[in-house]
Protein backbone atom coordinates (compact mmCIF):
# COMPACT_ATOMS: atom_id res chain seq x y z
CA UNK A 1 0.00 0.00 0.00
CA UNK A 2 1.02 3.39 -0.76
CA UNK A 3 -0.19 6.72 1.29
CA UNK A 4 0.82 10.12 3.19
CA UNK A 5 0.81 10.19 7.00
CA UNK A 6 0.78 13.04 8.53
CA UNK A 7 0.94 13.96 12.71
CA UNK A 8 -0.50 18.04 13.09
CA UNK A 9 -1.87 19.37 15.93
CA UNK A 10 -2.16 22.76 14.40
CA UNK A 11 -2.74 22.06 10.54
CA UNK A 12 0.73 23.14 9.03
CA UNK A 13 1.88 19.42 8.90
CA UNK A 14 -1.46 18.50 7.61
CA UNK A 15 -1.57 20.92 4.56
CA UNK A 16 1.86 20.12 3.56
CA UNK A 17 0.65 15.86 3.39
CA UNK A 18 -2.16 17.33 1.66
CA UNK A 19 -0.03 18.35 -1.30
CA UNK A 20 1.51 15.35 -1.34
CA UNK A 21 -1.22 13.15 -1.68
CA UNK A 22 -2.87 15.51 -4.10
CA UNK A 23 0.28 15.27 -6.29
CA UNK A 24 0.94 11.48 -6.31
CA UNK A 25 -2.67 10.46 -5.82
CA UNK A 26 -2.29 8.69 -2.52
CA UNK A 27 -4.22 8.14 0.00
CA UNK A 28 -3.54 10.34 3.61
CA UNK A 29 -3.98 9.14 6.75
CA UNK A 30 -3.89 10.42 10.18
CA UNK A 31 -1.30 7.83 12.28
CA UNK A 32 -3.31 8.72 15.16
CA UNK A 33 -5.85 6.65 13.62
CA UNK A 34 -3.91 4.48 11.38
CA UNK A 35 -4.70 0.55 11.68
CA UNK A 36 -2.11 -0.58 8.50
CA UNK A 37 1.62 -1.79 9.70
CA UNK A 38 2.97 -2.03 6.17
CA UNK A 39 3.64 -0.17 3.38
CA UNK A 40 5.74 0.48 0.22
CA UNK A 41 5.50 3.94 -0.47
CA UNK A 42 4.92 6.11 2.51
CA UNK A 43 5.17 10.44 2.41
CA UNK A 44 4.77 10.93 6.62
CA UNK A 45 4.97 14.66 7.57
CA UNK A 46 5.13 15.33 11.06
CA UNK A 47 6.06 18.88 12.98
CA UNK A 48 9.69 19.12 14.60
CA UNK A 49 8.77 19.35 18.84
CA UNK A 50 11.75 21.17 20.73
CA UNK A 51 13.86 19.85 18.43
CA UNK A 52 13.11 16.34 18.78
CA UNK A 53 10.46 13.54 17.39
CA UNK A 54 7.18 14.13 18.76
CA UNK A 55 6.87 10.61 20.60
CA UNK A 56 3.57 9.68 18.34
CA UNK A 57 6.24 9.74 15.28
CA UNK A 58 8.05 7.45 16.96
CA UNK A 59 5.68 4.83 18.05
CA UNK A 60 4.21 4.50 14.77
CA UNK A 61 7.54 4.05 13.50
CA UNK A 62 8.37 1.61 15.64
CA UNK A 63 5.83 -0.58 14.61
CA UNK A 64 5.16 -0.13 11.25
CA UNK A 65 7.35 -1.67 8.17
CA UNK A 66 8.09 0.60 5.19
CA UNK A 67 9.88 -0.11 2.01
CA UNK A 68 10.28 3.28 0.95
CA UNK A 69 9.81 6.55 3.22
CA UNK A 70 9.75 10.08 2.83
CA UNK A 71 10.19 12.13 6.05
CA UNK A 72 9.18 15.64 5.76
CA UNK A 73 9.53 17.63 9.19
CA UNK A 74 7.61 20.86 9.50
CA UNK A 75 9.67 23.66 11.72
CA UNK A 76 8.31 26.99 13.15
CA UNK A 77 11.58 28.66 11.54
CA UNK A 78 13.18 28.35 14.59
CA UNK A 79 15.61 25.13 14.58
CA UNK A 80 14.67 22.01 13.35
CA UNK A 81 17.73 19.95 15.16
CA UNK A 82 18.52 16.57 14.00
CA UNK A 83 15.11 14.95 13.56
CA UNK A 84 15.16 13.35 9.93
CA UNK A 85 19.30 11.85 10.62
CA UNK A 86 17.55 10.52 14.03
CA UNK A 87 15.04 8.67 12.14
CA UNK A 88 17.39 7.11 9.53
CA UNK A 89 19.85 6.10 12.69
CA UNK A 90 17.13 4.77 14.91
CA UNK A 91 14.70 3.22 12.82
CA UNK A 92 16.93 2.18 9.69
CA UNK A 93 14.46 2.63 7.34
CA UNK A 94 15.62 3.05 3.55
CA UNK A 95 14.74 6.97 3.15
CA UNK A 96 14.23 7.65 -0.77
CA UNK A 97 13.84 11.84 0.27
CA UNK A 98 13.66 14.13 3.14
CA UNK A 99 12.67 17.81 4.02
CA UNK A 100 12.62 20.28 6.60
CA UNK A 101 9.78 22.95 5.80
CA UNK A 102 9.70 26.31 7.42
CA UNK A 103 6.62 27.30 8.68
CA UNK A 104 4.12 28.66 11.04
CA UNK A 105 5.11 28.25 14.52
CA UNK A 106 2.33 26.95 16.71
CA UNK A 107 2.74 29.59 19.00
CA UNK A 108 3.15 32.77 17.20
CA UNK A 109 -0.59 33.51 16.03
CA UNK A 110 1.20 36.35 13.49
CA UNK A 111 3.54 33.47 11.07
CA UNK A 112 2.96 32.92 8.08
CA UNK A 113 2.22 29.24 6.63
CA UNK A 114 4.75 27.81 4.22
CA UNK A 115 3.05 28.69 0.21
CA UNK A 116 6.65 27.67 -1.78
CA UNK A 117 5.08 24.35 -3.01
CA UNK A 118 6.80 24.53 -5.82
CA UNK A 119 10.01 23.40 -4.64
CA UNK A 120 8.69 20.39 -2.84
CA UNK A 121 8.65 19.54 -6.70
CA UNK A 122 11.64 17.34 -6.97
CA UNK A 123 10.57 15.02 -3.65
CA UNK A 124 7.51 14.12 -5.61
CA UNK A 125 9.79 13.01 -8.48
CA UNK A 126 11.95 11.27 -6.64
CA UNK A 127 9.50 9.26 -4.73
CA UNK A 128 8.23 8.35 -8.47
CA UNK A 129 11.42 6.24 -9.02
CA UNK A 130 12.85 5.97 -5.21
CA UNK A 131 16.57 5.03 -4.30
CA UNK A 132 18.20 4.99 -0.90
CA UNK A 133 19.90 8.48 0.65
CA UNK A 134 21.77 8.81 3.36
CA UNK A 135 20.74 12.08 5.43
CA UNK A 136 23.48 14.56 7.03
CA UNK A 137 23.47 15.22 10.35
CA UNK A 138 22.39 18.72 11.33
CA UNK A 139 22.79 21.17 14.43
CA UNK A 140 20.29 20.21 17.31
CA UNK A 141 21.15 22.43 20.71
CA UNK A 142 22.65 19.61 23.24
CA UNK A 143 20.22 21.13 25.92
CA UNK A 144 16.99 19.56 23.56
CA UNK A 145 17.06 16.36 24.97
CA UNK A 146 16.80 18.26 28.35
CA UNK A 147 13.00 17.24 29.95
CA UNK A 148 11.46 18.89 26.46
CA UNK A 149 8.16 18.38 27.55
CA UNK A 150 8.02 20.17 31.18
CA UNK A 151 10.02 22.80 29.02
CA UNK A 152 7.11 23.33 26.91
CA UNK A 153 4.62 23.30 30.21
CA UNK A 154 6.80 25.51 31.93
CA UNK A 155 7.05 28.21 28.94
CA UNK A 156 3.22 28.37 28.22
CA UNK A 157 0.03 28.41 30.05
CA UNK A 158 -3.55 26.91 28.56
CA UNK A 159 -6.42 28.57 30.35
CA UNK A 160 -9.91 28.06 29.65
CA UNK A 161 -12.37 31.25 29.64
CA UNK A 162 -15.84 31.83 29.85
CA UNK A 163 -17.12 30.47 26.97
CA UNK A 164 -16.32 26.60 27.56
CA UNK A 165 -19.67 24.57 27.95
CA UNK A 166 -17.98 21.38 28.98
CA UNK A 167 -17.92 19.58 25.73
CA UNK A 168 -15.27 18.00 26.32
CA UNK A 169 -13.82 17.97 22.31
CA UNK A 170 -10.66 19.27 23.48
CA UNK A 171 -10.25 15.86 25.79
CA UNK A 172 -11.39 13.95 22.75
CA UNK A 173 -9.25 15.45 20.17
CA UNK A 174 -5.41 15.65 22.40
CA UNK A 175 -3.22 13.26 20.99
CA UNK A 176 -2.14 12.20 25.01
CA UNK A 177 -5.92 12.48 26.36
CA UNK A 178 -4.03 15.31 28.98
CA UNK A 179 -7.09 17.20 28.83
CA UNK A 180 -10.28 17.03 30.41
CA UNK A 181 -13.29 19.81 30.09
CA UNK A 182 -10.90 22.59 29.65
CA UNK A 183 -8.67 21.44 32.23
CA UNK A 184 -4.64 20.07 30.98
CA UNK A 185 -2.97 17.62 33.23
CA UNK A 186 0.87 16.96 34.23
CA UNK A 187 0.75 14.77 30.98
CA UNK A 188 0.35 17.53 28.11
CA UNK A 189 2.72 18.57 25.76
CA UNK A 190 1.69 22.07 24.79
CA UNK A 191 0.77 20.66 21.11
CA UNK A 192 -2.17 23.26 21.17
CA UNK A 193 -4.57 20.36 19.29
CA UNK A 194 -7.07 21.17 21.66
CA UNK A 195 -6.82 25.06 21.23
CA UNK A 196 -7.51 24.55 18.04
CA UNK A 197 -10.07 21.64 18.55
CA UNK A 198 -12.32 23.87 20.88
CA UNK A 199 -15.32 24.83 18.60
CA UNK A 200 -16.37 28.05 21.50
CA UNK A 201 -12.82 28.88 21.26
CA UNK A 202 -12.73 28.62 25.04
CA UNK A 203 -8.92 28.04 25.44
CA UNK A 204 -6.89 30.54 25.49
CA UNK A 205 -2.50 30.74 25.62
CA UNK A 206 -0.22 32.62 27.87
CA UNK A 207 3.24 32.37 26.63
CA UNK A 208 5.83 33.23 29.94
CA UNK A 209 8.64 35.54 29.52
CA UNK A 210 11.68 32.69 28.57
CA UNK A 211 9.92 30.86 26.03
CA UNK A 212 8.80 34.96 25.03
CA UNK A 213 12.25 36.18 24.40
CA UNK A 214 13.36 32.66 23.02
CA UNK A 215 10.44 32.88 20.09
CA UNK A 216 11.75 36.47 19.51
CA UNK A 217 15.54 35.10 17.96
CA UNK A 218 16.19 35.70 14.82
CA UNK A 219 14.33 32.95 12.52
CA UNK A 220 15.58 30.87 10.13
CA UNK A 221 13.42 30.33 6.94
CA UNK A 222 15.26 27.57 5.07
CA UNK A 223 13.68 24.78 3.47
CA UNK A 224 16.21 21.58 3.17
CA UNK A 225 15.68 19.05 0.96
CA UNK A 226 17.79 15.77 0.27
CA UNK A 227 16.48 13.72 -2.55
C1 LIG B 1 5.65 21.60 21.72
C2 LIG B 1 6.20 22.28 20.50
C3 LIG B 1 7.56 22.36 20.32
C4 LIG B 1 8.08 22.98 19.16
N1 LIG B 1 9.42 23.01 18.99
C5 LIG B 1 9.92 23.61 17.88
C6 LIG B 1 11.33 23.66 17.66
O1 LIG B 1 12.13 23.11 18.42
N2 LIG B 1 11.79 24.32 16.57
C7 LIG B 1 10.94 24.93 15.67
O2 LIG B 1 11.42 25.53 14.72
N3 LIG B 1 9.60 24.86 15.83
C8 LIG B 1 9.08 24.21 16.90
N4 LIG B 1 7.72 24.14 17.08
C9 LIG B 1 6.84 24.65 16.02
C10 LIG B 1 6.30 23.53 15.15
O3 LIG B 1 7.32 22.63 14.77
C11 LIG B 1 5.67 24.08 13.89
O4 LIG B 1 4.80 25.13 14.17
C12 LIG B 1 4.95 22.98 13.13
O5 LIG B 1 4.82 23.33 11.79
C13 LIG B 1 3.58 22.66 13.72
O6 LIG B 1 3.02 21.63 12.95
P1 LIG B 1 1.50 21.17 13.11
O7 LIG B 1 0.65 22.40 12.87
O8 LIG B 1 1.33 20.18 12.02
O9 LIG B 1 1.34 20.62 14.46
C14 LIG B 1 7.19 23.53 18.21
C15 LIG B 1 5.82 23.45 18.41
C16 LIG B 1 5.32 22.84 19.55
C17 LIG B 1 3.84 22.76 19.72
S1 LIG C 1 -13.67 21.81 23.81
FE1 LIG C 1 -13.73 23.95 24.52
S2 LIG C 1 -15.83 24.25 25.21
FE2 LIG C 1 -15.53 22.03 25.05
S3 LIG C 1 -14.83 21.42 27.14
FE3 LIG C 1 -13.01 21.82 25.94
S4 LIG C 1 -12.52 23.96 26.40
FE4 LIG C 1 -14.64 23.66 27.01
S1 LIG D 1 -3.98 19.00 26.42
FE1 LIG D 1 -1.86 19.38 25.89
S2 LIG D 1 -1.23 17.52 24.81
FE2 LIG D 1 -3.47 17.57 24.80
S3 LIG D 1 -4.07 18.60 22.91
FE3 LIG D 1 -3.97 20.16 24.49
S4 LIG D 1 -1.92 20.98 24.36
FE4 LIG D 1 -1.88 19.01 23.26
Amino acid sequence: MNAVAFYSNTGQSRSVAEYFAEQLSYPIINIENSSDDHYENLVLVFPVHCQNVPDIVKAFLKTTKIKNLTVIATYGRMCCGNVLREIQNRYRQSIVAAAYVPTKHSYLAQDSAFSDYDKLRPIVEKIKTPAAIILPRLYKNPLANLFPKWRSRVGLKIFKNANCNGCNACGENCPLKAICEGVPSSECIRCLKCVTACPRHALEIKIRLPLKLYLRKKKSDQLIIYT
